[in-house]
């Protein structure tokens, strides 16, 4: 429907406008499809501005401290050591059970390395049966957690982070969300004038943004340094996408152009000059099918 309804029917527009409708440009739309899509770009710009709002406010207290940092990504999608259940006892209420208070941080560091076996038999086990097993043993309190053995310990030393299930929804809600969205902004966006090797990149690149963002939270649950790559693909993916929201915005209200754009294949396939091409382009508009 589209092509041959905005071509026909609408005599007052000027030479260049016919020259250049081959393909759809801001200026061919009317002012109300205008207003309709700033009212659409405008509202999806300041959802996004809201969202990160939402991010900030929920994510800025992880480690502690005011204000969105590294550290606060890291902890939300890797866990801490202080989030786990023996983390925050031996920081909180288990803490007077210890003999000597520098077992807390050989405690704790062991828990951010990874928990492993080998490390707990030489620096974890003589802690813990020195100053835990009185009341964590079975025998003693079958209710308390069980740290007599690494099964037993390795249960209340598991790295919080968000949960595998709670990732994968929240993912599958990203996607679809936001590639709608995506794609609005990007059928809008591929209405201006410029490079088409540019626009093509552009028009991909918060695509391609989102997916590795959504993936780096998956990885970032496992290396805590992937919390850059969470960071700065997330960063490209707002810029990519205002970008194509601003450059919307100014070409449909404040650019006019009038350059004659000649079409790649015109250009490419034939070694005609420049007034040729543009003799052959206007020609072709009573013959369209020689326009792509
Ligand atoms: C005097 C007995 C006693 C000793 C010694 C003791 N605990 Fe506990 N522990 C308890 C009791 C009782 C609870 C459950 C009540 C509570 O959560 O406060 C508990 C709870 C815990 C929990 C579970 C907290 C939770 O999330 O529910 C952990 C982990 C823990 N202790 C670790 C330790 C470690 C590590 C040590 C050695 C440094 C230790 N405890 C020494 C009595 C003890």
């Amino acid at each position: 429907m589209g092509e041959s309804n905005y071509r026909s029917g609408n005599d007052r527009r000027s030479l260049s406008d016919k020259r250049t409708s081959a393909y759809r440009r801001f200026r061919n739309l009317s002012i109300s499809e205008k207003i309709l899509n700033t009212c659409f770009l405008v509202a999806i710009g300041i959802g996004y501005l809201v969202a990160l709002a939402h991010m900030y406010s929920t994510h800025q207290w992880h480690d502690g401290r005011p204000g969105l940092s590294i550290d606060d990504v890291m902890i939300n999608y890797h866990g801490s050591p202080e989030q786990t259940r023996l983390g925050s006892a031996i920081k909180g209420v288990m803490a007077s059970n210890l003999k000597y208070k520098s077992d807390q941080d050989v405690i704790l560091e062991w828990i951010q390395n990874g928990a492993a076996e080998p490390e707990y038999n030489d620096h974890i086990a003589p802690i813990l049966n020195r100053d835990c097993i009185v009341c964590h043993s079975p025998a003693v309190n079958p209710s308390l957690p069980n740290l007599t053995h690494y099964a037993g310990v390795t249960e209340v030393a598991h790295a919080g982070g968000v949960s595998f299930p709670s990732l994968l929804r929240v993912s599958h809600i990203h996607l679809f969300g936001i590639a709608f969205v995506l794609f609005f902004i990007g059928k809008l966006f591929i209405l201006c004038d410029m490079n088409v090797t540019v626009k093509r990149v552009l028009v991909m690149i918060p695509f391609a943004a989102m997916l590795v963002d959504i993936l780096s939270w998956f990885i970032t649950k496992d290396v805590p340094k992937f919390a850059y790559v969470v960071v700065a693909s997330g960063a490209l993916m707002g810029v990519s996408m205002g970008l194509q929201i601003l450059v919307s915005i100014y070409q449909m209200w404040f650019y006019s152009g009038d350059k004659i754009l000649i079409p790649n294949e015109i250009k490419f396939t034939t070694r005609l000059s420049k007034l040729r091409q543009k003799a052959i382009l206007n020609r072709s508009f009573e013959d369209t099918s020689l326009i792509p």
